[in-house]
């Protein structure tokens, strides 16, 4: 089997990292074809070819076994619907269709059990839920899991390309004493700064990122009354986003209980001791778990905290996309 694949938003930071990865895992590939929102000439690589980017439209799309989403909202918005009803497979990182009902949401190392055979449309969680329900899932799975609280630590490429480059711009600018850019793909400039908003607030006080993480989390777990608080940070890191979690089992555990648990886990690095940092994880694909500690006995359960690591435009996006698809092609779902 051999499949003939599309990216679109190939020119961005996701979509980039989506044919790398498609690459790196020598994903059964007959072509590929990039999209972006203009064409360009020979501005992606694949397998040691430079291919042309197209623009992006209905018609182009049409014909693809599957097609990858990488171009934001409006693109989703405006492709996969139709793509979807003439029976192509769609990964879609955009949040667009993530909480739709019947549509799953796929983690493989998680919940891989809640795709069937008619699925065509696999939304890609967002990259901090993601790193979050990669680590809390043993946990769920080993003690229950009753209450989780967040503060997340990410990356300027969680904004994009604009984002990278506006923080790495900003940075110029402060070491060699130049004209500091407007801050704009942020609330506030980010370079020697923590600016503690990732998204636009709510009537509540939180943002569409807080929002997202709490609901595709709840999703992804099968947890629907799991009881979520977020606070996303964005910090002056180039990639990888980092979590410090506090949570509640539903029943009595122990450290050593957990800590097999997550030696076991798939997709998790787990370090007895130490730290992990952003930098130590750049470019790989494991969710990294470290200072896992213990807080207090409750009513319930436990309480533990723990510190977590991933790269999130691979686990937290593109390598989870791919695994979406080499998923399917597992299952025989996929491709003649
Ligand atoms: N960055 C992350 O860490 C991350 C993690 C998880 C999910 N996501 C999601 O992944 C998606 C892509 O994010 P990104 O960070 O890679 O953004 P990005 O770096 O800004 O790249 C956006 C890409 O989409 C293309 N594009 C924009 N509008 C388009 C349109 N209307 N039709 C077709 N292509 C279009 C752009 O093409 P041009 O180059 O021609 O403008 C570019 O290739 C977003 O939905 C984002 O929320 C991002």
């Amino acid at each position: 089997m051999s499949l003939d694949v599309a990216v679109v938003g190939a020119t961005g930071a996701v979509g980039e990292t989506i044919v790398r990865v498609l690459e790196e895992r020598n994903v059964p590939i007959e072509r590929l074809t990039p999209f972006a929102s203009r064409e360009r000439t020979a501005a992606v690589t694949f397998r040691g070819r430079s291919l042309d980017v197209r623009a992006t439209s209905g018609p182009a799309l049409q014909g693809f076994d599957v097609v990858f989403f990488a171009g934001g909202e409006d693109a989703s918005e405006a492709y996969a619907p139709a793509l979807v009803e003439r029976g192509t497979v769609v990964i879609d990182n955009s949040a667009t269709y993530r909480l739709h009902d019947g549509v799953p949401l796929v983690l493989p190392e998680v919940n891989a059990e809640t795709v069937r055979l008619d699925h065509r449309l696999f939304p890609v969680a967002n990259c901090t839920a993601i790193i979050l329900c990669t680590v809390l899932a043993p946990i769920r799975d080993t003690a229950g899991l009753h209450a989780v609280r967040v503060a997340t630590y990410q990356a300027a490429s969680g904004a994009g390309r604009a984002g990278l480059e506006e923080f790495l711009e900003d940075e110029r600018a402060l070491v060699l004493g130049l004209p500091e850019p407007e801050a704009s793909a942020f609330p506030q400039r980010l370079a020697r700064n923590v600016v503690p908003q990732v998204g636009a607030f709510d009537e509540s006080g939180y943002t569409g990122e807080e929002r997202k993480v709490r609901e595709e989390t709840r999703k992804m777990l099968g947890l629907p009354k799991l009881d979520v608080s977020v606070t996303g940070v964005r910090v002056p890191v180039c990639t990888a986003h980092s979590e410090a979690v506090w949570f509640e089992t539903g029943r009595k555990s122990s450290l050593e209980e957990l800590a097999q648990a997550f030696e076991k886990a798939p997709g998790i690095a787990f370090h007895a001791g130490g730290i992990v940092t952003p930098r130590d994880v750049e470019g790989t694909d494991l969710v990294h778990v470290a200072r896992l500690r213990a807080e207090r006995e409750t009513s319930r359960g436990d309480t533990f905290a723990l510190w977590c690591v991933g790269d999130q435009l691979r686990k937290g996006a593109a390598t989870n996309a791919v695994q979406i698809l080499e998923l399917l092609i597992a299952r025989g779902f996929v491709g003649d």
